[in-house]
């Protein structure tokens, strides 16, 4: 028997690149797709590389994710994180394929004192959070057959991302500022790639009750500020011999950028690990596997 095909649109992103990378399950084949080979805003080209494939399920990776230029690009972002979502959703269903679509913290307003639910009112903040919310939408209009998997703070090997990042200034500056009032959890791209390959798994079994589709949380466990998840690459970037420069707490008014963010983005993780059995683990374990990989010891 052929294997069950996992088709991930947005495959040359970083989360598209973790699951070209991730080790699939038997039975299962994962076939990734760069934007050049499907648009997601072109259904003739996104419903062509499904009937190519035949998945069983379609990942939706793809998505406009520049937060700030989103605020000033608000077509562009609607096109792609709303239409474009609810094509792919859309073409999924029509093959009978189950569809998960990724999403985000920021469809949340951050003013919470307790992780969020996924049944939480939303109130985004800025364009690319209100696009995301948009996608929601379309994907639930579209597919009856869809995992929305909301996820924060994503860091893996490609692509950029805040720990990239730090390591880059680390290595090029004696002191960084880092915000230390927002407050959110870091996820690794690639815990969160094995969690959608756990999702598939499960979908794709042949069991599957209505309960295990709607909307869900995925992010590694423990709640940090920007400033204390710096510190902690920092920490173990030392450890590797790689950049450890000096760090002071700033307040986000210190540092202004084009779109507001959630202060408080912590994502309740309980109804997949519930549903699914899905457990993610520390945040800091995650970093280290990273690191591994991006600081290799000499
Ligand atoms: N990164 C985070 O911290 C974070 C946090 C919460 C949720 N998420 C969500 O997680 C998902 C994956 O994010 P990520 O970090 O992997 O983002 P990413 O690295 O920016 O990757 C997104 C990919 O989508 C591609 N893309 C953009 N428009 C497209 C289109 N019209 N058709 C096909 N592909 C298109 C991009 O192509 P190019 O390579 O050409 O740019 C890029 O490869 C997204 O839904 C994002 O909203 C991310």
């Amino acid at each position: 028997m052929s294997d069950k095909v996992l088709l991930v649109f947005g495959g040359d992103g970083q989360l598209g690149r973790a699951l070209a990378k991730a080790t699939a399950p038997t039975g299962w084949a994962i076939v990734t797709l760069s934007r050049a080979a499907a648009d997601i805003t072109n259904a003739d080209q996104v419903a062509r590389a499904i009937g190519a494939h035949e998945p069983a399920v379609v990942v939706n990776a793809a998505a406009y994710t520049a937060v700030d230029k989103a605020e000033s690009d608000s077509d562009a972002a609607f096109r792609i994180n709303e239409t474009g979502a609810g094509i792919v959703a859309k073409a999924a269903s029509d093959a009978q394929a189950t569809v998960i679509h990724l999403s985000t913290d920021y469809v949340f307003d951050g003013q919470a004192s307790r992780p969020w639910r996924e049944d939480d009112p939303i109130a985004p903040l800025g364009v690319y959070g209100a696009s995301k919310a948009g996608g929601e939408d379309a994907v639930r209009e579209a597919a009856r057959r869809h995992v929305i998997l909301r996820t924060s703070w994503v860091f893996g090997i490609d692509r950029n991302n805040f720990v990239k990042t730090m390591l880059r200034f680390g290595a090029e500056r004696p002191a960084l500022k880092v915000v230390a009032d927002q407050v959110g959890r870091p996820t690794s791209a690639h815990d969160l790639a094995d969690a959608i390959l756990a999702i598939a798994g499960k979908l794709g079994g042949g069991v599957s009750t209505a309960k295990l589709y709607g909307t869900f949380h995925f992010a590694n466990q423990g709640a940090v500020s920007w400033y204390e998840f710096a510190r902690e690459i920092f920490a173990q970037s030392a450890q590797r011999g790689g950049p450890s420069p000096d760090l002071a707490a700033i307040p986000t008014s210190d540092y202004p950028t084009p779109a507001k963010r959630p202060a408080y983005s912590v994502l309740d993780c309980d109804k997949l690990a519930g549903l699914y059995g899905i457990e993610p683990r520390p945040w800091q374990a995650a970093l280290a596997d990273v690191l591994d990989r991006l600081l290799p010891k000499a």
